[in-house]
């Protein structure tokens, strides 16, 4: 990863769940790192997520909406790690138009400012695997149909496709990740807006049941953070990452019901219970997802290396530490 050294580097979303620890390896790495994020509280961003590389990072507070700001921030960088993004899929539906402009319209906007100003710069955008909908098949693949269920995954979806057009038609190196479910410190744990397993964790060390819908028998795969991060800077930096979309996926896959008694034991205590689905949930749920990462083990020689139960350990120590800056 020395290629990274002295570069130039403007992470949007920044302070963020998975930009903040991008930028932290960023920084180690001996990069140049400028953060934009527009801090909107209902999102992810959480100024302790870079309290320790705070003087060592530029910290610009922006929207990724605002096409002039994007313009200047973006013309002399040579990487963009573009993260920000509404993450909530029942505020999509709440909220569609939200969900439009900055998951698509924004990323129309950042991928003009990248013509005009810097088409050499390189980019790895952050997609998900929400967009495959209900699976069909399993273990998900990049092939599987695409058939979102809610507004997010259709946002995100035109968000890809521009960063995938803007490679094919003008040159401007672009990949694609489709993340799957990410966790570890610097998640949003105060409610559910970017992953149930947030609020596990704060139901936990508070001392409350975990709120297990449905089931509990759905199937899901996660990814520890640090694992997701190393994924994205070899997308950065292998030749053939440029123009693919690539799921990211785990060796483990696990039922919901089976992760909370994990969880509860990992901690020393706690308790799960199954309650229904509330019916807006229900509605956009996919049922049992786990995906298929044979491609980011071939393009990117990438494989995930931190197990379920470490990771899980790793991210309740953290917010067993830190907790009250994210409640
Ligand atoms: N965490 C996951 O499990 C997961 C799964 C699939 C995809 N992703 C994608 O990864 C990316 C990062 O997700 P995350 O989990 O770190 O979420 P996050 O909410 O912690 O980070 C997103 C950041 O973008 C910022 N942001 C949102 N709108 C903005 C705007 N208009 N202008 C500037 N900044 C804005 C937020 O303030 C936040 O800091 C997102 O694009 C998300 O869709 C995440």
């Amino acid at each position: 990863m020395k290629i990274f050294a002295d570069k130039k580097v403007l992470i949007t979303g920044g302070c963020g769940f998975i930009g903040s620890n991008l930028a932290r390896k960023l920084v180690s790495l001996g990069s140049q790192v400028t953060i934009v994020d527009s801090l909107i509280p209902s999102y992810g961003g959480n100024l302790h997520n870079i309290q320790d590389i705070r003087d060592q990072v530029w910290l610009n507070i922006s929207d990724v909406r605002e096409s002039h700001a994007m313009s200047y921030l973006i013309q002399d960088q040579d990487y963009l790690f573009n993260l920000a993004g509404q993450t909530s899929h029942m505020d999509s539906m709440a909220d569609p138009y939200t969900d439009l402009d900055i998951n698509a319209k924004a990323q129309l906007s950042i991928l003009e400012a990248a013509r005009q100003c810097n088409p050499a710069v390189r980019i790895v955008f952050a997609s998900t695997r929400q967009m495959y909908g209900k699976p069909q098949y399993l273990p998900v693949d990049e092939r599987h149909p695409i058939v979102p269920v809610d507004v997010n995954g259709i946002n995100k979806l035109a968000g890809e496709g521009y960063h995938l057009l803007y490679n094919n038609v003008y040159g401007i190196k672009s990949a694609c990740l489709r993340l799957t479910n990410t966790y570890g410190p610097g998640m949003r744990v105060k409610d559910a807006r970017q992953t149930f397993l947030g609020v596990w964790i704060k139901q936990i060390l508070s001392g409350q049941s975990i709120q297990v819908f449905g089931d509990g028998k759905q199937l899901r795969d996660f990814n520890y953070v640090d694992d997701v991060v190393d994924a994205i800077l070899l997308a950065a930096s292998k030749d053939g990452a440029e123009g693919e979309v690539i799921n990211l996926g785990a060796s483990e896959v696990i039922g919901l019901a089976d992760l909370a008694q994990k969880m509860i034991e990992i901690y020393g205590s706690g308790q799960w219970d199954l309650v229904p689905f509330p019916a807006e949930r229900k509605s956009i749920d996919i049922g049992d997802y786990y995906g298929d990462w044979k491609k980011a083990n071939s393009i990117l020689g990438w494989s995930p290396k931190v197990g379920l139960s470490e990771g899980l350990k790793r991210s309740i120590d953290y917010y067993k530490r830190d907790g009250a800056y994210y409640w």
